[in-house]
């Protein structure tokens, strides 16, 4: 049983007043309340041959379906709390998958009108689903003339929003303090599950809120685990040029303000067919259906391994699940089509007898 502070809610107010609920994933107060205290699993099969041991935490059990649920519910908290939202206020923001998808669930449950500003890579499935939340989505059908990239474009566009719309509040996720410290909990939770006794965290970057807010926890209780982040091929994050790249999720084309490089003990560069590769090896060996960037975490993890202290316990935060990349990773014509013979199958004959 975890303690923690919500706000209780009456219909159509924001303000509440906050008291203290002892909640578990079992009986909650609200579907919000069900944020965090995702599991962690012990990835046994697939590094069986392994000296070490991995232990994944599935972020895809948040009720929005991935670990942006954490800073969406914190930064519209906060700017509650703050005042920054007030009554029929309008939330704009820039995402084209899961924040997006974690703001138009906070917003649709504290009755606040959401703008998500998308793209055309954005996914039908992930358009339906901000719709099914009520959202507005507002597309941006041209890249940026200067850079080419179509994240400069939707900044643009919600910066034009929020200022055009009265009562309207742009919670800039790649530079609002209140994404990262939303993953203070989830190292929390990770470090006391495991009795602080983790050596290794290796986790997906974009908007860099999960990697600081890990990295800030890690430094401020003086732990011992190391931070190895996992970037894409074609990422500016940490260095070079843009490049394309077809699997969303992790990586970004500009150096958001949240993302200090030396919180992360180490980087490593995943392209896209890892990213597949890491999916499939997931599902055919642990029964973990994971989006992509947890492809490529796993993918990462086998690039390093022979760096990883023997003994070691490694964790590796799987941000979504698999099923909004049915028709992209998991569908054998899309993979074929982008990367012809490159992908082999991985064997699923897994012998479960060596468990
Ligand atoms: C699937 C997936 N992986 C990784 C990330 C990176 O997380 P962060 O923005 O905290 O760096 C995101 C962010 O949206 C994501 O959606």
């Amino acid at each position: 049983m975890n303690t923690m502070i919500v706000k209780t809610m009456t219909p159509r107010t924001i303000a509440a007043p906050t008291i203290t609920v002892k909640s578990t994933r079992g009986v909650a107060d609200n579907v919000l309340d069900t944020i965090g205290r995702t599991p962690l699993v012990r990835l046994r099969r697939l590094y069986a041959d392994c000296d070490f041991r991995v232990f994944a935490k599935l972020e895809s059990f948040n009720p929005g379906g991935s670990l942006k649920d954490r800073p969406a519910h914190n930064v519209i908290r906060k700017a509650l709390s703050q005042g920054l939202i007030t009554p029929g206020g309008t939330i704009v923001e820039s995402s084209s998958g899961n924040m997006g998808i974690g703001l138009a669930q906070v917003c649709a449950f504290y009755n606040l009108r959401f703008i998500c500003v998308i793209d055309p890579k954005t996914t039908a499935q992930n358009i339906n689903i901000l719709k099914a939340y009520g959202a507005t989505v507002d597309l941006v059908s041209e890249p940026d003339p200067n850079t080419g990239e179509f994240l400069q474009a939707r900044i643009a566009r919600v910066k034009e929003l929020s200022e055009t719309i009265p009562n309207s509040y742009w919670p800039n996720q790649y530079s609002n303090f209140a994404n990262a410290e939303a993953h203070f909990e989830t190292m929390r939770e990770i470090t006391e599950a495991l009795d602080c006794n983790v050596d290794y965290l290796f986790c997906a970057v974009s908007t860099c809120g999960t990697m600081s807010g890990c990295a800030n926890y890690i430094r401020r209780h003086g732990l011992k685990t190391k931070l190895w982040a996992v970037d894409a091929m074609g990422s500016v994050l940490f260095g070079g040029q843009p490049a394309k790249r077809l699997i969303p999720g992790h990586g970004a084309s500009i150096v958001p303000k949240l993302c200090v490089p030396h919180l992360a003990d180490r980087h490593i560069r995943v392209t896209d067919l890892d990213c597949i590769r890491g999916c499939r090896d997931l599902v055919s060996h642990e029964s973990i259906l994971a989006g992509g960037s947890s492809g490529g975490i796993v993918s990462a993890v086998e690039k390093v391994k022979g760096d990883i202290r023997r003994g070691s316990t490694c964790v590796v935060v799987l941000p979504d699940r698999g099923e909004r990349y049915l028709d992209t990773i998991y569908s054998q014509e899309w993979v074929r089509k982008h990367f012809g013979d490159q992908f082999q199958e991985p064997c699923t004959s897994y012998n479960c007898a060596a468990d």
